[in-house]
C-alpha cells in the first residue's frame, strides 16, 4: 500500500450539523421552508432580491452564533500536524473550519461572511445584513450580494481543487450527500487517478458506492477517530 502524503478532504453540511446548522436536503426537499430555486439561483435574485437577501441575512446572523464541533476541531488539528499537502475543500459557506483553527481551507461555494459587489467585483468581509442595500465599502455602489455560489453558477477555484486531487494519495469526503456536482464527482476523479477514497457520513449517501470505504456515524465521533488513526 502506498504511503499517504497528500490528502484532499471534501466537507459538506453534515460536518456542521452538530453545530446546529441545518443541512440542505432534509425531508420534503425544502430548505428552511423555501424551494432552493426561490432563494439560491441568480434568477431568484433577479426576480426578488429582497427575499433572497433576507434569507441570507438570517443565515449569516445565525452562523455567527454557532460554534465549531469536535469534527471541525479534529480537522484543524490534522491541518496543524500534517506534514504533507492537505486541502480542506468545503462546500459550506460557514466559517467553522477557520474558527476551529484550520488554515488550509478552500470555500468552493463561497462564504456567508463575505459580500460581493457586482459593480466593482471586489469581495469584502461582511457580517451585517444586506437587505437594506448598504453601499459597497470600496466603490459605494448599492450592488452587494452574498458571496455564495448559487445553482447555475461556477464554483470557485476549481483549478486549484483539481490540481490538489491530482497530487492526492487519499480523498476523504465528510458529511455530504453526493447530490451536487461538481463536488459529487470528485470521488470518481480520485478513483480514476488511483487515489484511495474514504467516506465519513451519518448514513449511506448517494455517492457511497463510489468509495472504497464508508464509515457511518455522526461526524463529531467518526472524524476525530479517523484523524487519530491517520496521525498514528
Ligand atoms: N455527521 C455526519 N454526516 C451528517 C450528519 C452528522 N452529524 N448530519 C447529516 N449528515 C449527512 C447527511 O446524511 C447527508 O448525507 O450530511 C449530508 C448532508 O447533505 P446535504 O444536506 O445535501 O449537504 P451538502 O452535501 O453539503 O450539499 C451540497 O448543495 O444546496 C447546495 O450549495 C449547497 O453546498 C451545498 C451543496
Amino acid at each position: 500500500m502506498t504511503e499517504i502524503r497528500n490528502i484532499v478532504i471534501l466537507t459538506g453540511a453534515g460536518i456542521s450539523a452538530e453545530s446546529g446548522i441545518d443541512t440542505f436536503r432534509g425531508a420534503g426537499g425544502l430548505w428552511e421552508n423555501h424551494r432552493v430555486e426561490d432563494v439560491a439561483t441568480p434568477e431568484a435574485f433577479a426576480r426578488d432580491p429582497a427575499l433572497v437577501q433576507r434569507f441570507y441575512d438570517i443565515r449569516r446572523a445565525a452562523i455567527q452564533e454557532k460554534l465549531p464541533n469536535a469534527a471541525h476541531m479534529a480537522l484543524a488539528g490534522l491541518d496543524a500536524r500534517w506534514k504533507g499537502d492537505l486541502l480542506i475543500v468545503t462546500q459550506n459557506v460557514d466559517d467553522l473550519h477557520e474558527r476551529a483553527g484550520a488554515s488550509r481551507v478552500l470555500h468552493m461555494h463561497g462564504e456567508h461572511l463575505k459580500a460581493w459587489c457586482t459593480s466593482c467585483d471586489v469581495r469584502s468581509h461582511w457580517r451585517a445584513p444586506l437587505a437594506d442595500r448598504p453601499p459597497c465599502p470600496v466603490c459605494g455602489a448599492r450592488t452587494l450580494r452574498p458571496d455564495v455560489v448559487w445553482f447555475g453558477e461556477m464554483p470557485y477555484r476549481m483549478d486549484a481543487i483539481y490540481a490538489a486531487l491530482r497530487d492526492a494519495d487519499l480523498f476523504v469526503s465528510i458529511g455530504t450527500s453526493g447530490a451536487v456536482y461538481p463536488a459529487a464527482g470528485f470521488v470518481r476523479d480520485a478513483r480514476e487517478l488511483g487515489t484511495r477514497t474514504l467516506e465519513l457520513n451519518l448514513e449511506r449517501s448517494q455517492g457511497s458506492h463510489w468509495f472504497e470505504e464508508s464509515r457511518l456515524g455522526p461526524a463529531s465521533e467518526i472524524v476525530p477517530a479517523w484523524v487519530e488513526e491517520i496521525l498514528m
